[in-house]
């Protein structure tokens, strides 16, 4: 069985991969963030940060392409594979409103045959592997259907399904039994993608699709880093082990920004997922919400490690 990590825009960046392969090793592959390949056919200083191979060293990571052209694609995702990377992952899932209405991510899942020509020119002009991470469609899981259908036509060296369509967000509810479609008549390697956050959610979701060769895990792993390892039998992490993972991460973010600010604001996001694995966090949670300043955040910081147990059992939403 196979773990992934989710690839996280604005979370899951370099430093945090590096950072969390460190402390938590055992991820078979880093999902990165989308990078949207631009006209001009060069990738921008972002881009070639983020994947640069000295930044991804002693673990696989795997790029993930955002665009509707298939030129785009294939000078991009070939440009990846001269630089060593193994995959290259299409997103047809991304749902954000601007995405959507330029026609990519998932806006893709609202027309089948703009999605048949970007495939058709992918495989025509790829050399390499490609994935695929899809949602069910764009309005209704009945569109999977017709979806799956013309995926199963194309040689995609995985298949990620996150079961939700575009309009669910990342608020609903995720659809796990219309899984059941790509379950039972998808032919290529599978993977799941939603909604796992404890190492029995994955053993459940395994027990009801045993087909699924692997299981891709993005919040549940912001919140509790070690799930991976604790889902291959390891033990739960410790609150050394956090403390240690959250300085070396905050203060390299300290050098990278030079900025407390940005800094702060990063922070913020990855602490209302890791939170939640400590007990009557609330209200050290809402001090970090409200900091402003680098000794406000450090101080709200050390007291939940110092002072709060880690809960096992999720929080009610
Ligand atoms: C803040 C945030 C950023 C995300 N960025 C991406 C992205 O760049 N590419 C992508 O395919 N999915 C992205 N996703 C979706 C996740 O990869 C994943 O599919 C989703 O969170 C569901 O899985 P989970 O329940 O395990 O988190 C993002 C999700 C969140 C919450």
């Amino acid at each position: 069985m196979d773990y992934f990590f989710a690839p996280m825009e604005g979370v899951t960046g370099a430093l945090y991969r590096r950072i969390h392969h460190k402390y938590f090793p055992g991820v078979d592959a880093y999902y990165m963030p989308f990078l949207t390949p631009t006209r001009d056919r060069m990738f921008t200083p972002r881009d070639l940060r983020e994947t640069a191979p000295e930044h991804n060293l002693g673990f696989r990571a795997v790029p993930q392409l955002l665009t509707r052209d298939s030129g785009d694609f294939c000078w991009a995702a070939n440009a990846l594979f001269d630089m060593g990377y193994d995959e290259v992952n299409l997103n047809l899932g991304c749902p954000s409103g601007t995405v959507v209405a330029k026609g990519k991510g998932a806006g893709l899942l609202s027309d089948l045959s703009a999605l048949e020509a970007l495939l058709d020119g992918i495989f025509a002009g790829v050399q390499g592997p490609v994935s695929v991470k899809t949602r069910l469609g764009l309005e209704s899981p009945e569109e999977f259907g017709p979806l799956l259908e013309l995926l199963s036509r194309y040689p995609i060296s995985l298949l990620i399904v996150h079961p939700r369509v575009r309009k669910d967000f990342y608020r609903e509810p995720v659809r796990r039994n219309d899984f059941a479609l790509a379950h039972q008549n998808y032919p290529g390697p599978l993977c799941y993608n939603g909604g796992l956050f404890t190492p029995e959610d994955c053993e459940a979701l395994l027990r009801d699709y045993p087909r699924v060769q692997s299981l891709m895990l993005g919040q549940g792993l912001l919140r509790n880093p070690a799930l991976i390892r604790q889902a291959n039998g390891g033990p739960p992490p410790t609150a050394e082990e956090l403390k240690a993972f959250h300085d070396e991460l905050y203060h390299s973010y300290l050098e990278a920004f030079r900025s407390g600010r940005n800094t702060i604001f990063h922070m913020k996001e990855l602490w209302s997922y890791l939170g939640t694995l400590f007990e009557g966090s609330e209200k050290l949670l809402k001090q970090i919400r409200k900091a402003q300043d680098t000794a406000r955040y450090e101080s709200a910081v050390e007291q939940i490690f110092r002072t709060l147990p880690i809960r096992w059992e999720l929080p009610e939403t």
